[in-house]
């Protein structure tokens, strides 16, 4: 399997960072071969919110402004994306076709060839507009998943409280992992009595 990650510039690099860690390990012990593309602010953002090299995850990381990467073509057939964080601006750049660097172009080629494209949308609040695009973006067969987490896995640290959101967008991709523990009913709580 082969994936593209890309990263733009709303807050949440920290999902891109557990996506990444995910990936190079697990995700490349399992022969998922993944390749990751920066938009300029989601670089700036990275820099700011995690302040380590990308680099350091052992994965090809792609100039944004490289159009010649083999998944800006539909024939390289890739078999998904994920887009984590993904902006309100990049969401409706791809909702409208606007493919002005690799990582709007690599979500194009996905939406045509009809493979999965998973945009984890970080904005808060969102307006009409958003709105408007991100249901565009599901129309055209996107998954849009917002950037918020769950709770009912009892997360304790924020690594888990991330992989909440990074589990279920992996499973999107059809991508196996066991990043967050799986719902399998309600467990009975007995509290200590009162009396
Ligand atoms: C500190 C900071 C946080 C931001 N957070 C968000 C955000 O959560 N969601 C969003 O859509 N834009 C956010 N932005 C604005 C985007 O970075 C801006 O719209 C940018 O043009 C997006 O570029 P890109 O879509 O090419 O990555 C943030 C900007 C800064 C500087």
């Amino acid at each position: 399997m082969r994936l593209v990650l890309g990263i733009s510039g709303a807050s949440g690099a920290p999902y891109a960072r557990r996506a990444m860690e995910f990936l190079a390990g697990p995700g490349r012990a399992a022969g998922i071969e993944t390749d990751v593309v920066f938009s300029k602010t989601g670089r700036l953002i990275w820099q700011h919110e995690i302040g380590t090299d990308p680099a350091s995850h052992g994965l090809h990381i792609w100039p944004a402004s490289d159009l010649t990467a083999p998944f800006a073509s539909g024939s390289a057939r890739y078999d998904g994306m994920l887009i984590a964080p993904c902006s309100v601006g990049c969401a409706a750049r791809i909702a409208h076709g606007i493919s002005t660097d690799l990582l709007g172009r690599a979500a194009d080629v996905m939406l045509k060839e009809r493979r999965p494209l998973v945009a984890v949308v970080r904005e808060t609040p969102l307006s009409l507009i958003h709105l408007r695009n991100l249901t565009q973006l599901v129309e055209a067969g996107a998954f849009v998943m917002p950037a918020a987490p769950s709770f009912y896995s009892r997360p304790e640290t924020i690594e888990a409280l991330l992989d909440t959101v990074v589990c279920r967008a992996l499973d999107r991709l059809g991508v196996d992992n066991d990043l967050m523990s799986r719902w399998s009913g309600m467990e009975i709580r007995r509290e200590p009595r009162s009396e």
